[in-house]
């Protein structure tokens, strides 16, 4: 995920383009540049680093002008340096094009460019758009043509954003990822998000996938890609402009949460055949894991407990594996040998314990692999194998989406091992679980709109203490509700096996403490014994669960989630928790995006 500015006939250009990209940061902070046509040529800056940090510099370099373009990358495709950084442009520097998103056929389109002599300069997958624009500039009628033939040739997830030498305009093409066209009297706006904008005007035209604009002064045309002309209604936002940055959320946390089918869509994207059954991940042919005895998953945090859950999945394929603390890893003499996989889960790849079970993990001879969401980390870098979860930035010290996504990462890659570790038995169900994998955007945004959870946290919040229990994959679930409910509440949360309890635990149950059970996936029964046992003790019943209302004997209040494949329930039990411990926090007060005494990325060990 990235952000994307545009504007023409705009007072400045540079400076509405970097208050836009100041705007947009918490979308992407790797790196920033600008593209401006200035009447004499195209003026193209840019740069590794966060806008705050490059804002001076751009500003000071590039010579303004009516039209142009900006960009603060979220790097998928190679490191985060200046080449690498957008905009990208031709030969000739003809063009210039910023893009959010991932071109899936970018290898093949490079390959054919190539051939014809074309030399590229970056690691991206979107230097492939500016050399193909460029060329289909020098045969078709018009730059508008030109683009949409362009367009046509791009398989994958893109919002872009383009101009021309010579030309008072930008193209501009979405589909999959967002792009809002800001209208105001002779000035109109471009850009992955309104708040880019909002300063400026509360008017905008959502473009909807597969559409083109060009955008001109005073004129915003709406176009298919066969040149056939679309009406796109303008419509007013009623945002106050001084969200900008978190959107109309109140937290990023908030908007994290909200903004987790988009995440799947693009931790999804490309690697998953439904009807072929077959998963492709990147730099992880078929073959890869040939040879491998065990897997050791290591990680702190949530990310521990997406390991866990990933752990689980490989057991239900045979592979033997086992999820550990990162920061207890080395206590041990050596769990990993040469015949191991050891997987790093971290979502920021620079957890010092993670880092420091990697190397203890390499010392011992294994084969180490990252999943992680920031490319260039150190995890990527100092990992063996990298699989990247495509979460987009998450700002909020809590971790919400990426959890999602890690687990999503780890579904497939579960399957990439099942096909190459000799005895383990893949799947017979793995069309269902990819249809479920498929559907599961769309599921997350039917628990999102019909959440209870604001209720249930305002009818609980002031109790003593939250226990969250779950077996098999719901352990883990129940874990992450515990942990994510601590994290931001500040009030005492315990996740625990559902069996567990009645070993200790149980003591502490009192109509003060609200239980909440993970009925999820398969193994229910005898959570739900366990849930009898709390509340025959007195404790408040929650249920999250996919049939309430088979349980309306036990449960006095119930978190619905969608009917879905049984390995990924516990996801959308998940994302109801996260809401619940959300809107407690937010009922108490509480600095939710920066909890007292966390840190996002911990550096230390
Ligand atoms: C999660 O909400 C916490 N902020 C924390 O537990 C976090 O998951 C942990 O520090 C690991 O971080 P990482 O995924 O960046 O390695
Ligand atoms: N895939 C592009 C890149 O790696 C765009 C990433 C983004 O959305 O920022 O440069």
């Amino acid at each position: 995920m990235c952000g994307i500015i545009a504007c023409v006939g705009a007072d400045s250009t540079v400076p509405t383009l970097l208050n836009g990209l100041q705007n947009l940061e918490y979308r992407g902070y790797d790196s920033a540049g600008v593209a401006v046509e200035n009447g004499s040529g195209l003026s193209v800056y840019k740069r590794a680093g966060s806008v705050s940090d490059v804002r001076d510099e751009l500003s000071q370099m590039t010579d303004d002008g009516d039209v142009g373009i900006g960009h603060t990358r979220w790097s998928t495709h190679g490191p985060p340096t200046d080449v690498n950084a957008h905009p990208h442009t031709d030969e000739d520097d003809e063009v210039a094009v910023v893009h959010n998103g991932v071109i899936d056929n970018y290898q093949s389109l490079r390959a054919e460019l190539e051939d014809r002599g074309v030399e590229f300069t970056s690691d991206t997958d979107t230097e492939v758009v500016p050399h193909l624009f460029s060329e289909h500039l020098e045969h078709c009628p018009d730059a508008e043509t030109a683009f949409r033939r362009t367009v046509e040739a791009l398989d994958g997830s893109y919002a872009i954003a383009a101009v021309v030498d010579g030309e008072e305009a930008v193209y501009a093409a979405r589909n999959g990822t967002p792009l809002v066209v800001g209208v105001d009297d002779d000035s109109y706006y471009l850009a992955s998000d309104v708040p880019a904008f909002l300063e400026y005007t509360q008017d905008v035209v959502f473009l909807e996938d597969e559409d083109v604009a060009v955008v001109r002064p005073g004129d915003v045309a709406t176009l298919s890609v066969n040149g056939e002309p679309i009406d796109r209604e303008v419509e007013h936002v009623d945002w106050d402009p001084q969200e900008t940055g978190k959107g109309a959320y109140e937290h990023f946390m908030l908007k994290e949460i909200h903004t987790q089918p988009t995440a799947l869509t693009q931790t999804l994207e490309g690697r998953l055949d439904v009807d072929e059954e077959t998963v492709d991940l990147e730099g992880f042919p078929p073959g890869t894991f040939e040879g491998y005895d065990d897997v050791q998953f290591v990680a702190c945090g949530t990310s521990y407990h997406a390991a866990l859950y990933g752990s689980k999945l490989l057991d239900d394929v045979g592979i033997d594996s086992t999820a550990y603390r990162a920061n207890e890893y080395d206590t041990s003499s050596s769990p990993a040998s040469e015949d191991s996989l050891v997987v790093a889960v971290t979502q920021s790849g620079e957890t010092a314990d993670t880092l420091t079970a990697m190397r203890h993990a390499a010392d011992a001879g294994a084969t180490t692999a990252a999943v992680t969401n920031v490319v260039g980390s150190t995890a990527a870098r100092n990992a063996d194998h990298t699989l990247f979860i495509r979460a987009g930035p998450e700002i909020g010290v809590a971790a919400t989406k990426t959890f999602t996504s890690q687990v999503v990462s780890l579904t497939l890659l579960s399957r990439r091992l099942a096909e190459d570790f000799p005895d383990a038995e893949p799947r017979e169900d793995f069309d269902e679980l990819a249809a479920a994998l498929r559907q599961l955007p769309e599921d997350v945004e039917t628990v999102l709109d019909g959440s209870e959870a604001a209720r249930l946290a305002d009818r609980y919040v002031n109790d003593e203490a939250f226990f969250f229990i779950g077996r098999n994959l719901g352990f883990p679930v129940a874990m992450e509700g515990a942990l994510k409910f601590k994290e931001i509440t500040y009030q005492h949360a315990e996740g625990f096996t559902s069996g567990r309890l009645k070993h200790g635990p149980l003591a502490m149950v009192t109509p003060s403490t609200p239980l909440f059970a993970l009925v999820t996936g398969r193994h229910n029964e005898k959570t739900l014994t366990n849930a009898k046992e709390a509340k025959s003790r007195g404790a408040p019943i929650v249920l999250v669960t996919a049939d309430p209302e088979e349980h309306d004997d036990l449960a006095d209040e119930a978190l619905r989630i969608p009917e879905t494949h049984p390995a990924l329930e516990g996801l959308l039990a998940n994302v109801q928790l996260q809401l619940l411990s959300y809107h407690a926090a937010d009922m108490l007060g509480r600095s939710i995006d920066k909890p007292r005494n966390l840190a996002k990325s911990v550096t230390v060990e």
